[in-house]
């Protein structure tokens, strides 16, 4: 090795050990990992992972970069292995990577919306303890993903979905191609399934907006409803450009007001009726969101 390299590594090392605790600094170092022209994350992960950083965590990111080669990528797994000096990173791709695991990051080849494969990896690994996906770019594919592995994830969790810009972007196949061809980038959004239309309901956008209700769930006055999984295990959710992060946890607080779904008997008594059917209100039906 010249002297250069070795003066280069030194660096390298020296730098990922004054930046450990400040994650837009150490991310500066590692290619593209949460930090560039067109996002941001690393600001918004240092809030979030700041207090569990010292922690002994199962780590797993979904897209480990590089696409089609097997020897690229890996930046975002040895970003979180500096930070998180006592957890274990494990990434997923639908490439074969494994060329990329060393000390604390383990590499598992298989697509994100192949359930038998990601129980298979959960059963091999343990449940995680954060999950960040940054891999398919197919809302369909994301949101098979969330109902697989939100589940899975530990009490306390935290899922981290990127780059939900493809909620807005529609399929154009064919005429695309053209764009395509010059860059992974653009390839990898020709048939994402997104929507020009903000109330469409198959998008991954759409999927958090629905759950971001279930976080409320117990105030809905709709005799009849029964909570999903995720109405009872989503405990905070975060908006930000391209970017949601969703807390697993018990969402059981209760309402002042409503009792399984239905007015309080106390509410009644204070309105001077018998039930709720002497207001004719009139209920619509509440979809629920992937019910496990
Ligand atoms: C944007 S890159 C990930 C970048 C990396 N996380 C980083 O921050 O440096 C997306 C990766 O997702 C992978 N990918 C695409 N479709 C996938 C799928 N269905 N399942 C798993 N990985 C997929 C691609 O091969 C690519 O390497």
């Amino acid at each position: 090795m010249k002297l250069i390299q070795v003066f280069q590594n030194l660096q390298h090392h020296l730098k990922k050990l004054i930046y450990r605790n400040n994650l837009i600094k150490l991310s500066s170092l590692y290619d593209d990992a949460k930090w560039g022209d067109n996002h941001r994350f690393a600001q918004h992960y240092q809030k979030h992972f700041a207090p569990l950083r010292l922690k002994k965590l199962k780590i797993l990111e979904i897209g480990i970069g590089g696409y089609d080669d097997p020897e690229a990528g890996g930046d975002s797994l040895r970003m979180w292995r500096s930070y998180f000096p006592n957890s274990m990173i494990y990434g997923i791709d639908i490439v074969e990577k494994k060329s990329l695991e060393s000390s604390r990051i383990q590499i598992f080849q298989g697509s994100q919306e192949d359930k038998y494969f990601l129980e298979k990896v959960i059963a091999k690994t343990g449940q995680m303890d954060i999950i960040i996906v940054d891999g398919s770019s197919v809302n369909e594919h994301r949101i098979k993903t969330f109902n697989i592995l939100f589940p899975l994830l530990n009490d306390g969790g935290i899922y981290a979905e990127e780059n939900t810009h493809i909620s807005y972007w529609p399929s154009l196949g064919e005429k695309w191609s053209k764009l395509s061809e010059k860059s992974v980038f653009l390839a990898n959004h020709v048939n994402v399934g997104g929507s020009l239309d903000l109330n469409a309901s198959d998008t991954i956008m759409a999927m958090y907006k629905r759950l971001a209700d279930g976080l409320n769930y117990q105030e809905f006055l709709n005799p009849g409803y029964s909570p999903s999984y995720f109405d009872k295990h989503i405990v905070a959710m975060h908006f930000y450009h391209n970017l949601v992060i969703t807390y697993k946890g018990n969402n059981n607080e209760g309402s002042n007001i409503i009792e399984n779904n239905t007015l309080h008997p106390f509410v009644l008594e204070t309105l001077g009726v018998k039930s709720l059917d002497d207001l004719e209100l009139e209920f619509s039906k509440v979809e629920q969101q992937g019910n496990k």
